[in-house]
């Protein structure tokens, strides 16, 4: 408690503070106050023209950030908030600092135990986005934002793991139609299903101009970064040569198992970690396992990809984000 009686005093007096949230930690500065906004944008390295997200302590505070909230908006709130999802609305207040010069606002209640009880001792709107530089993997963790961030934050509130370990699914709710800018663990299914509306996935894996922040450069590991399907898999193994290594497979299927493991023996610069085979917990596990993985010096990381179900969505596209390129078929 005094932790959080300290944490919301920073924020009044234009501090700082990571906190955890069930999705990723995020780097949290009075959403009023735009010294303390640019000061987010400066630690974090963060060009202007990508906004922030607005967190709010309960529902009712959705009038104070949001103009024309919809029927359906209301519904996805009361259905998934609080939780990993943001919503954008067209803005009633928030600078244009806050909002990137845009007329939308992101809004967002997180359920973390510790995200509320700031919320609710602060009692205004936080502003917050991931708390690592820009472009890098957000952090999952409080050793993790410090290692991203270091004494640039005022505070850091230690929450343990998150939960989710993935970024929240952002939906466009300021329009006719619903649109997806960003998948998460909430995934445009459940949220066609609840609404009886089509919903509209509009992020790609190419650059656009919607969502400021999906340029392909995002989320990503310092260590080059590849995705393999898993069906090469086992001739790009036939082909490895010394100089590739040392070299680590993230992997996932039985399937891949396999293939390597006769290499693996054979080949002692090539290391071998096991993901989960369902999804929640592979989100769970991914950027921690990546985090990991970049501060082991290997010369090249290479990722199974995911099966092409709904619940994978978000993964394939951190996946997608966190390579640089494909490994379609290496031989020949
Ligand atoms: O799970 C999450 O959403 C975490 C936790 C801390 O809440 N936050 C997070 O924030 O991922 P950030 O800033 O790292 O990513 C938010 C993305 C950015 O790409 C930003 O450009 C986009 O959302 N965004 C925010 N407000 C927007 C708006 N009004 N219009 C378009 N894009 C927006
Ligand atoms: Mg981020």
């Amino acid at each position: 408690m005094i932790d959080m009686i300290k944490a919301a005093n920073i924020l009044r007096e234009g501090g700082l503070v990571a906190f955890p949230t069930e999705t990723v930690y995020g780097l949290g500065a009075d959403a009023n106050n735009d010294l303390a906004i640019e000061r987010i944008f400066r630690v974090k390295e963060r060009p202007h023209s990508h906004p922030l997200i607005v967190h709010i302590g309960k529902i009712e505070q959705l009038e104070d950030w949001a103009r024309e909230v919809s029927p359906a908006a209301l519904e996805l709130a009361e259905a998934f908030w609080p939780g990993p999802l943001t919503m954008l609305f067209k803005k009633k207040q928030g600078s244009s600092l806050v909002t990137g010069g845009q007329d939308t606002i992101g809004l967002r209640i997180p359920r973390h135990p510790v995200a509320q009880t700031m919320l609710q001792a602060f009692g205004g709107g936080i502003a917050a986005p991931s708390a690592n530089k820009f472009t890098r993997i957000s952090p999952t963790s409080a050793a993790d934002v410090y290692d991203e961030l270091g004494s640039h934050v005022d505070l850091i509130l230690d929450g343990g793991e998150c939960e989710v370990g993935l970024e929240s699914t952002i939906i466009d709710m300021s329009g006719d139609h619903p649109l997806i800018l960003r998948p998460g663990m909430i995934t445009a299914q459940q949220i066609a299903t609840l609404l009886g509306l089509e919903v509209t996935s509009l992020y790609t894996t190419k650059p656009n101009k919607i969502v400021p922040g999906s340029h392909m450069v995002h989320y990503a590991p310092v260590t080059p970064t590849s995705l393999i399907d898993t069906p090469v898999l086992a001739s790009y193994l036939s082909s490895l040569t010394a100089d590739k290594l040392p070299l680590v497979f993230v992997i996932r299927s039985q399937e891949a198992m396999l293939a390597l493991a006769q290499t693996k023996a054979k080949m002692p610069g090539l290391h071998c970690i096991k993901m989960p085979d369902d999804a929640m917990h592979y989100a769970h596990d991914l950027y921690h396992v990546l985090r990991g993985l970049d501060h082991q010096h290997v010369k090249h990381i290479i990722i199974e990809s995911v099966p092409d179900r709904s619940e994978w969505e978000a993964i394939r596209d951190r996946l997608v984000k966190a390579s640089g390129k494909r490994i379609a078929v290496l031989t020949g």
